[in-house]
């Protein structure tokens, strides 16, 4: 794998010793940079106060300062240092004291703005130091990615630069419009691995993305482990699964615990879906008696949809569902299970209805809040699931009739969000058929005004999908997703009215020497002046 997976320990250790073992030559003059401003941040923050005669520099006695006594606030302390040292060179120790003579960064649970809320923060600037204070982990982290971003670019080298690091004066209170703010990626068009899933969550948290679904099963591949269903994983994603035969994969529960664990300390939740009554072809023709009529169709590595269905009035198929919402519940400690329920063609509405009937109090049986594509407002439940909204158009006459019975949004509309539509006609990767996606039009929708009768307050967040049916490697991936998941990343997080394009397309310039420095794959848009 990549540079997200050198040993950063070792880098560090390499960046302390580099001053002492490189011979004594004169620096040569540092190249310009652009001067930093408070709001030079994506998602753009709530408030920005700047105040140019307090900017503070990161120099070799600066420290890292957390709350005593909170292990939490020290590991993001940590996380803060190795971010930083490797280009800074600085030792940058972490104390978790309550006060040093010396110039600090200090991470500091409670004492908080009242704006704050449960994922903001507060950021103060002064030649003294900076302090960024939070009511939990999630607000502490995210302040310390705008941190990140208020530093010179350079800061995202693997090696030590000579760079004056300043972080401009001010103070920055920061909170999300939504509360969910989310990316998918499809592991079963083609499989991703661990490696390339945690390299993508270590991006997303750049951006405060809180949630990451995983599309797990579908029509071509099964891509996690079921004890009580081996064969799902052995034959359903096994060789030839991926679209075109290309490639198997799974993810044994390990692997996905281990991605929840590497997603959980960025903040990030990971949502699992298993998406049924249709995509079910993997398991249909791994199990013969999955299907109606006890014959296995054959595997299917095309990229048509809406031809499987899981069969509605056999018992054996719900105590297939239970096993695998349970399986799956309990190596998910987030709240949410997904279970698809789009483009179900070949279920009969009645039979659609009656499985959905079924199968949505189990995910509250194991724990969970389900939610799914928004075709399941047609089955006619009444509790707090979280319908998410992937339609081209502007009007859904049953999703509106969820969200008076209490069923929450996610906003995906597949010709604003989907990740995996082609920038312009000559895009290599990616599909078309929800139109063609430029920068601008990916960040020029409101979520509150989208779909007509679905406000604010109907609305849990935004999601950005990515389906992988033309995408193989994580420079696939980047290259769909940069620059477009930061623009629906900054509609989840930033107010209203602080939606400008200009801002916007200025602050997304910005970002491509780190995203060089990061070896992210990225789409360079004509519409973007690029630094
Ligand atoms: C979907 O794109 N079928 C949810």
């Amino acid at each position: 794998m990549r540079r997200r997976h050198t040993p950063t320990r070792l880098l560090a250790i390499a960046a302390l010793a580099l001053p002492l073992i490189l011979p004594a030559t004169p620096a040569p003059a540092a190249p310009p940079t652009p001067a930093r401003h408070l709001s030079d941040v994506i998602p753009a923050p709530a408030h920005t106060h700047p105040d140019a005669h307090n900017a503070f520099r990161i120099t070799p006695l600066t420290v890292i300062r957390t709350t005593p006594g909170s292990t939490a606030a020290r590991r993001i302390g940590h996380q803060l240092a190795t971010t930083l040292r490797p280009a800074t060179g600085h030792p940058l120790p972490v104390l978790p004291v309550r006060s040093t003579p010396l110039p600090e960064i200090a991470l500091l649970l409670g004492g908080t703005d009242n704006r704050i809320g449960q994922e903001g923060y507060q950021l103060d600037v002064t030649r003294r130091g900076v302090t960024i204070r939070a009511n939990t982990p999630a607000g502490l982290f995210a302040g310390t990615q705008t941190l990140r971003q208020l530093l010179p670019a350079d800061i995202e080298a693997p090696t030590p630069q000579r760079t004056t690091w300043t972080i401009p004066g001010g103070r920055i209170i920061d909170y999300p419009r939504f509360a969910y703010r989310g990316a998918m990626l499809d592991l079963a068009r083609h499989f991703h691995t661990v490696d390339e899933i945690t390299a993508y969550v270590d991006l997303l948290s750049q951006y405060k993305i809180n949630y990451l679904h995983l599309h797990l099963t579908d029509d071509q591949g099964w891509r996690i482990q079921i004890d009580s269903w081996p064969r799902l994983t052995t034959v359903g994603g096994g060789p030839g699964t991926g679209v075109d035969g290309v490639g198997p994969g799974y993810l044994t529960k390990a692997d996905y615990q281990a991605v929840v664990a590497h997603a959980a300390a960025r903040h990030i939740t990971i949502i699992p879906e298993i998406d049924m009554p249709g995509h079910t072809n993997a398991a249909q023709s791994t199990y013969p008696e999955l299907n109606c009529d006890g014959v296995a169709p054959p595997p299917r590595t095309d990229i048509a949809v809406g031809y499987s269905s899981l069969c509605i009035n056999d018992e054996l198929t719900y105590r297939f569902v239970e096993d695998v919402i349970r399986e799956l519940a309990a190596i998910t400690p987030g709240p949410f299970l997904h279970i698809g329920g789009d483009e179900a063609h070949a279920t009969t509405d009645e039979d659609y209805r009656t499985f959905m009937n079924r199968v949505l109090p189990l995910v509250a049986k194991y724990g969970k809040r389900a939610s799914g594509w928004n075709e399941i407002t047609q089955a006619d439940t009444s509790t707090d699931h979280v319908a998410q909204f992937w339609g081209t158009g502007t009007t859904n006459a049953s999703l509106v009739a969820a969200t008076a019975r209490g069923t929450k949004v996610i906003m995906s509309p597949a010709n604003k969000a989907y990740l995996d539509m082609k920038y312009n006609a000559n895009t290599h990767l990616g599909l078309r058929w929800a139109g063609l996606i430029e920068v601008s039009d990916a960040y020029g929708w409101d979520p509150a005004t989208r779909v007509t009768g679905i406000g604010e307050n109907a609305i849990l967040g935004v999601e950005a999908p990515l389906w992988s049916e033309t995408l193989r490697t994580l420079d696939d991936i980047e290259y769909m997703a940069f620059p477009r998941l930061p623009a629906i990343a900054e509609l989840g997080w930033s107010p209203p009215a602080s939606h400008d394009w200009e801002s916007f397309r200025t602050r997304l310039g910005e970002q491509a020497p780190r995203w060089r420095l990061q070896q992210v794959n990225f789409y360079p848009s004509p519409q973007v002046p690029w630094l």
